[in-house]
């Protein structure tokens, strides 16, 4: 007999957004039934383009949400929401009165489970306690911080350190485009567009796959290349903005930073794509000495599409998760790798253990 598909909305159609669409179309046991995107219905389609129709999909901008019969209806036909906003201003901000909270991920905890990939570090903690209050009380699940970074980049960091008590953990990332980096550069006035690839040290590397645990700074881990085009790209105006650059204090003082200038078409030609990934690697010792080395790389010619693959088989623990009447916030360290995956448990037992 055909399995029931999970069914999901996703909610934000931005790199992430567009990736779990195309992810739900790769795993047969996951169906699209809804978008909520602040650009509404015409302009999701015209964004989708060719790549998908939408014909069956239920698309509503949050004021149409806020509609109760709207809120009743999707409610109806969704397991599971996948929130793709981003982590900066949609996910979570802080209200002026300290023990309130807004954004997309406690707003729609409320009204569905949901999965979202959260990359904010330094604020997973509180999150984490705002969001499993809401999703508790509301009878929902909702997993927090799922992709590679945080999600199976931390499993692997909390794996080999349980593996290999006293270990050193190294996570370097690329090479590929840091976001973040790139909008920086951005921001810099006289800037027209600018992608930043951050690059791991291979010689950091190296180190550290000889077993020699050094003591590395960001800086020494890895360097930083940008790619630039300007508004007006004479020579004087190249080095101002390369000053600004390197200068940059937060995103790139202290890196080994290149700047190359080039033209509008070479960035639409060569680096529309965003690709990225990176190691974890985890140097220590077993018994009396023996030397233990765990490595774990991706590699990822989309970095939105990888994430939003990691979301769908969140999704799918998620609503497993939910069945067994389970409620409150979860983040990939509480999720069993069984329920990740589309696989029965008799054929995990037989062909993948
Ligand atoms: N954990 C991980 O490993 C990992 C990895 C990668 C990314 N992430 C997270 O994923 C988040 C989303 O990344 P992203 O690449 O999808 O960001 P993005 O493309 O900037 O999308 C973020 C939001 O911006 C809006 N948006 C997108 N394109 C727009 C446009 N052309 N005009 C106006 N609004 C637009 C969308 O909301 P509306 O549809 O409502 O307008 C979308 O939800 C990141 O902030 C990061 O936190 C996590």
């Amino acid at each position: 007999m055909a399995k029931i598909p999970t069914r999901i909305t996703v909610i934000g159609y931005g790199n992430v957004g567009k990736g779990v669409c195309e992810a739900v179309n790769r795993n047969e046991d996951m169906r699209l039934v809804g978008i909520i995107s602040r650009r509404g219905a015409d302009d999701v389609r015209r964004a989708a383009g060719s790549m998908q129709a939408f014909s069956d999909v239920a698309i509503f901008s949050p004021k149409n949400f806020m509609n109760p019969s709207n809120q009743v209806r999707l409610n109806e036909i969704t397991d599971v929401a996948i929130l793709c906003g981003g982590s900066k201003q949609d996910l979570f901000s802080k209200e002026d009165d300290p023990n309130r909270y807004k954004g997309q991920g406690p707003f729609y905890a409320q009204f569905f489970n949901t999965v979202d990939s959260f990359d904010t570090h330094s604020r997973i903690p509180d999150y984490f306690s705002v969001i499993d209050e809401i999703a508790d009380k509301f009878g929902h699940v909702s997993v927090i911080s799922a992709g590679w970074d945080p999600g199976t980049f931390s499993l692997e960091r909390v794996l080999a350190n349980a593996f290999v008590p006293g270990s050193k953990n190294y996570t370097f990332w690329g090479p590929g485009v840091s976001q973040g980096h790139s909008d920086a550069v951005r921001r810099i006035p006289g800037v027209r567009d600018a992608r930043q690839y951050t690059l791991p040290v291979d010689d950091a590397i190296r180190q550290v796959r000889a077993g020699k645990n050094p003591e590395l700074k960001a800086g020494q881990k890895h360097t930083r290349l940008v790619y630039v085009v300007l508004e007006n790209n004479d020579p004087k105006e190249r080095e101002r903005v390369k000053a600004e650059i390197v200068g940059m204090p937060n995103y790139f003082t202290g890196y080994n930073t290149e700047v190359r200038f080039i033209s509008e078409g070479e960035m639409r030609g060569d680096h529309s794509a965003y690709p990225h990934g990176g190691f974890v690697l985890t140097s220590g010792n077993t018994g009396r000495g023996n030397k233990a080395l765990i490595e774990y790389r991706n590699e990822w010619a989309s970095n939105p599409e990888a994430t939003a693959s990691i979301l769908v088989a969140c999704a799918r623990a998620c609503y497993r998760l939910r069945q067994e009447k389970r409620s409150g916030a979860f983040t990939m360290l509480d999720i069993p790798a069984a329920y990740l995956s589309p696989q029965s448990r008799e054929t995990l037992l037989k062909e993948w253990m």
